[in-house]
């Protein structure tokens, strides 16, 4: 199954970076340094033959606030969508921000299924996700 070895390759990464993952006080704004990240990002072909398609305004008002509202007991503190120009491999971006990569584990351990399961309600593609550590920030 693809979503198994995509999880369980997410699972991999997310071992091998939380040792330097620490806690942090939820309270503070999303995308903090030392914030952890799960990047989400849908692919755009347009071509001749194929248009990928994506319904921005389901994704915005339905699926990342059921998402939000599923994660936020685990310890999701906010997210951003982006969209990305027409040219770009990628149509839209997405961050969701957890203190530690651990949070967004369990969270996707518990919630992913039924997660992706909607992703062809407002998505022609499949969205590969990363997750990453907050680094620098001048926001
Ligand atoms: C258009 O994109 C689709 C999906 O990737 C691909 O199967 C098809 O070969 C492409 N067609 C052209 C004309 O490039």
């Amino acid at each position: 199954m693809q979503l198994q070895t995509l999880t369980s390759l997410l699972f991999a990464t997310a071992s091998v970076f939380s040792q330097s993952a620490k806690a942090q006080d939820t309270s503070c704004a999303p995308g903090n340094v030392g914030d952890w990240f799960s990047m989400a990002v849908y692919p755009q072909i347009h071509n001749a033959t194929y248009d990928s398609t994506f319904d921005m305004d389901y994704y915005s008002q339905q699926q990342m606030p059921w998402i939000y509202s599923l994660f936020k007991p685990f310890g999701m503190k906010g997210y951003t969508i982006t969209v990305l120009e027409r040219t770009a491999p990628y149509s839209v971006l997405t961050l969701m921000y957890f203190s530690t990569a651990e949070q967004f584990q369990e969270a996707l351990a518990a919630h992913g299924d039924e997660i992706f399961a909607r992703v062809p309600l407002f998505s022609s593609e499949f969205p590969p996700h990363y997750i990453g550590e907050v680094t620098n920030t001048t926001i």
